[in-house]
């Protein structure tokens, strides 16, 4: 069969696993010509690894300068009858085959990062491959739910939507090429709580406190997970909204998780990364707009970043290889600064202030939107040939 793009709204319905190959490897190329990574980790478990920042965040690691050694956790589906499997299962196989040719240890663990069966599994592969201990922890998980502890078959659901008043902005239809107004009620209390429960701070503080119980924690091990703030025109759906109040528990628990990791010379952190087209953040209404206006603006300036170049200056500048860990007058590591930069956000709200229905591709880098999403699927690599006859059964014996 022949592998296409098969999109359904903004949810990509299919994956060409050898164009995930190809952007596995586009990403290490870059790593290994950029700064490097100096006095990293060695032993790195990632949680949320096989996509997005948690995928750069490993081959930022591996390929960059560390030579880390990594057990990257997420949750994908294989090829099966119904489907080519996800764009992360392939991330996972490929990563794993790269990192393997360069003599790293790499682990895939596919399953449930909310499950204690997962966390049991995690626990057994640091025994076995870390010599028992992690040297650094990286929260990547996004995920719109979460089980309940103890009520089986009973999930938290996370919200995107406004707090206190209905807002009105515009999502991109991937599938139709279209820009769809849309008029978002606020959350309940109830829907926000929920929110909070799925992408706030409490199960990467249950994932660090299963870890300090079992002895997992390295001296001067770090932890950190990942944000979101961004300028003042995207507050009402972001910061001001349910996920915005989900990453300030984020931001909360990273203090309180410090004050644990000081007991191992060690430290937490929440780290604010700039406004990406990943598999997640499409999903966010209203954000759209700013998107595209923002890679319009940050591309005419040459200082468009992607989640790899995000991670690997990242490590390379903030966390590692300097006397202390870069952080704002919040604790928290900003590598958002050049999103942010009154210069780049003056133009961006100037092309906002334009921006509608009928010019959204003119106006802002619809283009390279959406080509960032095909590519985070596999498709629109030059290198791949995507005549090429697939066979279900060739892919069903890659392994993760
Ligand atoms: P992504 O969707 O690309 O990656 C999410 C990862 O979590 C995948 O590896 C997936 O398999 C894994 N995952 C989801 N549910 C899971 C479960 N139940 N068990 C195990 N693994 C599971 O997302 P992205 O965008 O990289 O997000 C990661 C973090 O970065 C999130 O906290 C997000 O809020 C934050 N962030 C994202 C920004 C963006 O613009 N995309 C900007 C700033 C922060």
């Amino acid at each position: 069969m022949r592998i296409e793009p098969q999109i359904d709204g903004v949810v990509a319905r299919s994956a060409h696993p050898y164009g995930c190959e190809a952007a596995i490897k586009q990403q290490i190329e870059y790593v290994k010509r950029a700064p490097q990574i100096t006095q990293g980790p060695k032993r790195v478990l990632i949680l949320g690894a096989s996509s997005g920042f948690g995928l750069a965040a490993r081959i930022a690691l591996t390929f960059g300068g560390a030579k880390a050694d990594t057990i990257g956790v997420s949750f994908e589906r294989g090829p099966s009858e119904k489907g080519t499997g996800s764009a992360g299962w392939y991330n996972n196989i490929f990563f794993k085959a790269q990192a393997q040719k360069e003599g790293r240890t790499a682990i895939n663990i596919v399953g449930d990062a909310f499950a204690q069966e997962t966390r049991e599994q995690v626990i057994e592969a640091i025994e076995t491959y870390f010599d028992g201990e992690v040297d650094l922890i990286i929260y990547s998980l996004a995920t719109g739910m979460r089980p309940i502890p103890g009520k089986p078959g009973e999930f938290w659901r996370s919200v995107i939507k406004p707090y206190g008043q209905p807002i009105t902005g515009a999502s991109l239809d991937l599938q139709h090429d279209r820009w769809i107004e849309t008029t978002l009620e606020p959350a309940s209390d109830e829907e926000a709580e929920h929110t909070i429960k799925v992408m706030g701070g409490e199960d990467w503080q249950s994932w660090v406190d299963a870890l300090i119980n079992t002895e997992s924690i390295a001296e001067g091990c770090k932890t950190i997970a990942f944000s979101y703030i961004g300028p003042e025109v995207t507050h009402p759906i972001y910061l001001d909204g349910t996920l915005g109040r989900a990453k300030i528990d984020l931001h909360q628990t990273s203090h309180a998780l410090n004050l644990e990791m000081a007991n191992f010379n060690g430290s937490a952190y929440a780290t604010v990364c700039k406004a990406l087209v990943t598999k997640a953040s499409v999903f966010i209404p209203a954000l759209s707009p700013y998107l595209l206006a923002l890679y319009k603006v940050m591309k005419a300036e040459q200082c468009h970043e992607t989640c790899i170049e995000q991670m690997q200056r990242l490590f390379s500048t903030k966390l590692y290889g300097q006397a202390k860990v870069d952080v704002d007058g919040e604790r928290l590591i900003r590598i958002d600064e050049l999103e942010l930069a009154p210069h780049i956000q003056q133009k961006v709200n100037a092309l906002l202030s334009e921006m509608n229905g009928d010019n959204f591709k003119q106006l802002g880098d619809y283009e390279g939107y959406k080509d960032e999403f095909l590519k985070l699927n596999g498709f629109g690599f030059e290198s791949v040939d995507y005549t090429q006859e697939i066979d279900l059964a060739d892919l069903k014996k890659l392994r993760p």
